[in-house]
């Protein structure tokens, strides 16, 4: 029997994550096959009439999971019952940036639409920031949203690109198809900072650090490559990620919405207990696990050796410094 609809918000729809993006989940790749999707997509005013034409090829692909679109600038109307809020949304950096120099300009816009979330989508509204800098960002949003008492628990930052990147450099040092690589998961900040902790990710069932013999690689060469792989593409393309960006959202949703029971990688408010000692609010990736449709948990019990703690210090002071630069957004 087919589900009932699952009404999906989009913001920054007519940018190029967008275009990668509304496709695949009106096809289905995100909620699955049963499935039918209400598309409520929002964008600033001025991109409105590109949005139109977004529209129209989405008409065009006759997609029968596709329920209805909207497009609007009103951010009310785009949240209204939405049951998953994908937070797109936001300027990219340009080369030689930083993520976090992009927080005087995008800061401000999750302060809105928490609250907006808050107040009009459906109860169980899951929300997936991608706009940088987005640990900080969904810091920002899940606080405004948590002052009209919509749990902190219900939001994400994006940093499953980041776990695709380091699984694929595993794949390719060991020499195995990528599906092999699993259990990897990006702790701290989604920015140059990150821990990718190839210490307690697995290759064909044996402990990655076995299997690659390269201690060495492992605590160089791989953690800065999946540090520093968004600016290698911007670098490369002249513009940020944006098909493996929406690739990652998807495989987010669809970890959340349709558990596997394994572990995959984003960033959450951390947890008064049970967060691996990060103060609490800050948005830390982690690994986690949905056991059931719905219900995610940060995998607990992973015991980190002194040179693990030494990258996790480093990329908390980031989030900290962060979340000073925007303590009137948060107050
Ligand atoms: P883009 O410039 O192509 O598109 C952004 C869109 O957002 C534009 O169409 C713009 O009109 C719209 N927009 C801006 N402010 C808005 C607002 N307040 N409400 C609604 N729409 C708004 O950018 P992009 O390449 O699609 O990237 C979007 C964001 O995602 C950037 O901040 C980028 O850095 C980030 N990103 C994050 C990850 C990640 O892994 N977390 C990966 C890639 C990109
Ligand atoms: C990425 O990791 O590709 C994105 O966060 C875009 C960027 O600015 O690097």
């Amino acid at each position: 029997m087919p589900d009932s609809p699952v009404t999906v918000a989009v913001t920054g729809a007519a940018g190029q994550i967008g275009y990668a993006l509304l496709f695949r989940i009106a096809s289905g790749q995100a909620l699955g096959p049963n499935t039918k999707v209400r598309l409520q997509l929002l964008e600033l005013e001025a991109a409105l009439p590109a949005l139109e034409g977004v529209r129209m090829e989405l008409d065009d692909c006759a997609f029968p999971l596709l329920d209805s679109v909207l497009c609007t600038s009103d951010t009310d109307e785009a949240f209204r019952h939405a049951n998953w809020a994908l937070l797109v949304g936001a300027v990219p950096r340009r080369e030689g940036m930083e993520r976090k120099d992009l927080l005087g300009i995008n800061g401000g816009i999750f302060t809105g639409q928490g609250e907006s979330i808050a107040r009009e989508a459906a109860d169980d509204c899951r929300v997936l920031v991608v706009g940088n800098p987005c640990n900080t960002n969904a810091l920002i949003g899940s606080t405004a949203a948590a002052r009209l008492d919509m749990p902190r628990a219900r939001w994400f930052a994006m940093t499953m690109l980041d776990e695709k990147r380091g699984r694929s450099q595993i794949a390719a040092k060991a020499s195995v198809p990528v599906s092999e690589v699993r259990d990897l998961a990006i702790w701290g900040n989604h920015s140059s900072t990150q821990f990718p902790d190839a210490w307690h990710a697995t290759v064909g069932g044996s402990p990655a650090p076995e299997v690659i013999g390269d201690e060495e690689w492992l605590r160089g060469e791989f953690i800065a490559n999946v540090q520093q792989r968004g600016a290698a593409i911007i670098e490369a393309r002249g513009q940020s990620s944006a098909a493996s960006a929406a690739n990652a959202v998807i495989d987010t949703v669809r970890n959340v919405a349709q558990p596997t029971g394994e572990i995959f990688s984003a960033a959450v408010p951390a947890p008064a207990q049970g967060g691996y000692d990060v103060p609490e609010g800050l948005v830390f990736g982690y690994p986690l696990r949905a056991a059931e449709r719905g219900s995610v948990g940060i995998v607990e019990g992973i015991v980190h050796g002194e040179f693990a703690r030494s990258k996790l210090a480093v990329t908390t002071a980031e989030l900290l410094e962060e979340r000073g630069a925007v303590k009137e957004l948060l107050a």
